[in-house]
């Protein structure tokens, strides 16, 4: 039965003062302030569980998995105001790019030799840290991201002789790849991680990489500063946006980069709740002032982009993508354990053996139908 407006308009004023389910955004003051008291008790449980795991408590990942594996659906459907751990989650802020610092630290500027090992690296894909595209029949995690860059390039509509900027580029993987496979195309790749840089910089003196050829070009920087001097026809950015506190301000920056006539490709680790969300633990030790957007708060960012298309790319890929991470990592630790961390080796892998098992469940959890993926397709508004 369809709900009529006067239905939907006594609804809202129910959950208006509704504390806990729906939307956090437009409770009354009391319900606002129920709901975030109740989400510092989720936020003290959550961190009283990490914390147990990687200061040694013994769990198998079989228990953990049933845990994440009940939780997290219920918290997706019916309580995604408890899955945002801080207020600054819920707004923009200050900053386009969040703690870049101390993201690079904490995340980024990690052993090269764990992170080629954990993400793969091959000939032609590099170490990529961001969705790969299994449902398309991929046999392997090389090809499950060559089926994602292809995705894109579909696309973005990527054309021979397009200068395109990757905002954000890793390992200049998907530079890699869109270079072999047109040849007059440019990328210029911008990042902020040293190490990140360092591996791209091998590659750029090794004859056997298309990062060695004239057409590409590495800026080592912060998106917070980033200035070019020439305008791009396509602009790229994949995973970045979780660590972008103001979409505003960012589209601004990306747009007065843009053509007239450019196109820009967004991808990001999205949610389809009504409320963006993150997690303490992630914050704390894997990803400081990391965000996944509202899937449709995206497109009412609409100052400087309008968005023409979007796609939402089932969470089931991200989910396989991070099982064979969590893989490579297992199988690969004993041979890396003697890298510089920063912190006691045994401790690290804890640490990042929860992360990885939960982003597992997470991306899982109802079918991957509300955590996936989002790209969107924008042009100048
Ligand atoms: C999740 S990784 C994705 C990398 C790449 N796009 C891929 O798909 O493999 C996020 C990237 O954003 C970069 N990044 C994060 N914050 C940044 C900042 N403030 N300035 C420049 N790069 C940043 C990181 O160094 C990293 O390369």
């Amino acid at each position: 039965m369809a709900v009529t407006s006067t239905g939907r308009d006594i609804l809202q004023q129910i959950l208006e003062h509704t504390p806990l389910v729906g939307d956090i955004r437009t409770k009354s003051p009391l319900a606002y302030g129920a709901t975030r008291g109740a989400t510092e008790v989720v936020n003290m449980l959550q961190m009283a569980v990490a914390e147990s795991y990687i200061n040694g408590l013994e769990v198998p990942d079989s228990v953990l998995r049933a845990l994440f594996d009940s939780c997290m659906p219920v918290l997706f459907k019916y309580f995604p105001a408890l899955l945002a751990p801080y207020e600054w989650v819920l707004q923009e802020t200050e900053q386009v790019a969040e703690g870049a610092k101390d993201l690079m630290k904490i995340q980024y500027d990690l052993p090269q030799g764990m992170l080629n090992r954990m993400l793969g690296d091959w000939p032609l894909i590099y170490p990529k840290y961001s969705m790969a595209l299994w449902e398309n029949g991929a046999a392997n995690l090389e090809q499950a991201q060559m089926q994602m860059i292809d995705d894109m390039i579909e696309k973005l509509e990527i054309q021979d002789g397009d200068h395109i900027l990757d905002f954000g580029c890793g390992w200049g993987c998907v530079p890699n790849y869109i270079l072999s496979r047109f040849p007059n195309v440019r990328v210029t790749g911008l990042n902020l991680s040293q190490h990140q840089c360092d591996y791209m910089r091998q590659k750029m003196q090794d004859p056997e990489s298309y990062l060695s050829s004239d057409r590409f070009t590495l800026v080592e920087g912060d998106l917070n500063a980033a200035r070019f001097s020439e305008k791009f026809d396509k602009i790229l950015s994949v995973g970045v946006f979780c660590h972008v506190g103001n979409i505003t301000q960012a589209f601004r920056k990306l747009a007065s980069f843009l053509t007239p006539g450019g196109k820009f490709f967004l991808h990001i680790i999205t949610v389809r709740t009504p409320n963006n969300i993150s997690s303490v633990y992630t914050h704390k030790y894997i990803f400081p002032h990391g965000r996944y957007w509202s899937f449709d708060a995206i497109p009412a960012f609409n100052q400087d982009f309008t968005t023409v298309k979007r796609w939402y790319m089932n969470g089931i890929n991200y989910s396989k993508t991070f099982a064979t991470w969590l893989q490579n990592f297992d199988d690969s630790y004993s041979d890396v354990r003697h890298l510089n961390y920063g912190i006691d080796p045994d401790k690290f892998r804890r640490i990042w053996r929860f992360y990885l098992i939960w982003f597992v469940c997470n991306f899982a959890s109802c079918d991957g139908e509300i955590n996936g993926n989002g790209q969107f397709l924008m042009v100048h508004s």
